[in-house]
Parts: C-alpha cells; structure tokens; sequence
C-alpha cells in the first residue's frame, strides 16, 4: 500500500505525509533526504558537484536508516541537493533505494517530487500539495525567525522561485503532478485542513483496495 505526496519547496507536504504515515501506521520516507544525504556527504569530502560518476557513487552509499532531517535541513545542502538531482545517474541510484523501501509492510508514504511519476506510479493514492510561492515563502521565513535566525523575506521568496524552476524545468523526472494526481493547493488551507482532505481520499481509495 504506497501513498505517494509530491510538491515543491515547503508546500506542506513533509508535515502531511509524516501526519498520514502516523494515522495509517505506515512506514515514512521523505525523499528529498536522499538527495541532501548525497549531497552532504560530497561537502564533507570536499568533492565536486558536477562530477555524474563521483556524485553516483555517493548517492549509492547512501543509508536511507540514518536520515536526519536536523543535521540535512541547511540551506546550501537543499541548494546542492537540487543540483545534484538533475543528473540521471544518481536519480537512478536513490529511486532504486526508493522504491525498495515503498514496498515495506504494512505500507508507506514517500514524499517528493517524482513519486507519483517514476518512484512509484501504482501507488494506489497520489497527491499533489502545493501552494502559491509567497505562501511558501512566507512560511520558510516564519519558521526560520521562529527558529531564532533572521531572513530577508525577498531573498527566500526568490530562493523558493529558483528551486520550483530548477525541480520544474529539469530534463530528467521534472516536478509535475501526475495525471492521476489530487491536487491540493494549501495557500488558504490549514494542515489539518489538508490532513482531512487528504484523509477522505485515502479512506476512499483503501475501501476500494481492500
Ligand atoms: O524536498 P527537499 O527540499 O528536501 O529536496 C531537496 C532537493 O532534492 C530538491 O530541490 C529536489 C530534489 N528532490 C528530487 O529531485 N526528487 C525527489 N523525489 C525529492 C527531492
């Protein structure tokens, strides 16, 4: 049973999935991990990042057990992750780490960009979360100031449009929905609002499954 959420930068979508895997007891990946696992490890060893093979060969050792969300959430390892993942090669290596993972017992949700496009296009409920890039923006800032850190609003709000047109525009699995994605825009919603959205869908599409 594979739930798949996908949307760009800080549409809410982490929350959401980790809200539906605790709601469903199912397993949990959030897959833009992957992605700022390989790219961390490439600034630990000072390596390159515009080396396919070199880069490849990280994204294979990555340890999909030992992500951590506190010491990956940096801001230049989000802007290496993006850069990283256009390269076919090291999107080969971790959608295969993936889509082992999805099939864990009793199910799971994976979130991202390309879940419900290449990771795992049977998943059997896929939803698209977005929200408008101000809303998203704004969000980035309240939580970095509610962090303690100070920001400029204009300069995350251009941040978050370069990420959309890079996780949009790339060649390979760009950031679109799927053709049978729901899509639910949370630029006025709450995430309880989106969590019971997202809930009737799944409710709806396990009663058919079971
Ligand atoms: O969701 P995030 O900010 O942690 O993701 C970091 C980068 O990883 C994002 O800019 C694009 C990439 N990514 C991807 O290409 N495919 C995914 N399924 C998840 C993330």
């Amino acid at each position: 049973m594979i739930i798949a959420i996908d949307g760009p930068a800080a549409a809410g979508k982490g929350t959401l999935s980790r809200r539906i895997a605790e709601e469903y007891g199912f397993h949990h990946l959030d897959t833009g991990l992957t992605y700022r696992a390989t790219a961390k490890a490439l600034l630990d060893a000072g390596l390159p990042f515009d080396n396919e093979k070199i880069a490849e060969g990280m994204a294979l050792k990555v340890d999909l057990a030992g992500l951590d969300r506190n010491i990956l959430s940096r801001h230049e390892i989000g802007e290496a992750a993006s850069k990283i993942a256009v390269m076919p090669a090291v999107r080969r290596a971790l959608v295969e780490a993936q889509r082992a993972f999805s099939k864990k017992a009793p199910g799971a949700v994976l979130d991202g960009r390309d879940i419900g496009t290449v990771v795992c296009p049977d998943a059997v409920v896929k939803l698209y979360v977005t929200a408008s890039a101000e809303v998203r923006a704004k969000r980035r800032y309240d939580e970095i100031i509610a962090g303690g850190g100070s920001a400029d609003f204009a300069a995350v709000l251009q941040d978050v449009k370069v990420r959309d047109e890079r996780d949009m525009g790339r060649a390979d699995s760009p950031l679109k929905p799927a053709d049978d994605a729901h899509l639910l825009d949370t630029s006025e919603m709450s995430i309880e609002a989106a969590f019971q959205a997202a809930k009737s869908l799944i409710d709806a599409a396990l009663s058919r499954n079971t």
